[in-house]
């Protein structure tokens, strides 16, 4: 399982990082991303950090998180 949030969907809330510290960290703004790999969505979750994951995932109430079986595409935006 892999993830990223959408930032533009993020409003803040701040319930990922609360089910899921692991993973989801805030920048500066407060709006949460992927610590595992930068919110590239390129790193699988770790198997022990799946249960938290899914609860962050369905409590989100904006759906900004994103999960996906294979890696997300390379974000182009973020690359040089
Ligand atoms: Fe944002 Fe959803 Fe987390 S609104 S702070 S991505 S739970």
């Amino acid at each position: 399982m892999y993830t990223r949030v959408v930032p533009e969907q993020c409003i803040a809330c701040g319930l990922c990082q609360l089910k899921a510290p692991e993973i989801f960290g805030y920048d500066e703004d407060g709006i949460a991303y992927v610590k595992l790999d930068n919110n590239q969505g390129t790193k699988e979750i770790p198997l022990p950090l799946l249960a938290s994951f899914k609860a962050a995932y369905t409590a989100c109430p904006t759906g900004a998180i994103l999960r996906n079986d294979q890696p997300f595409p390379k974000d182009n935006k973020n690359s040089d």
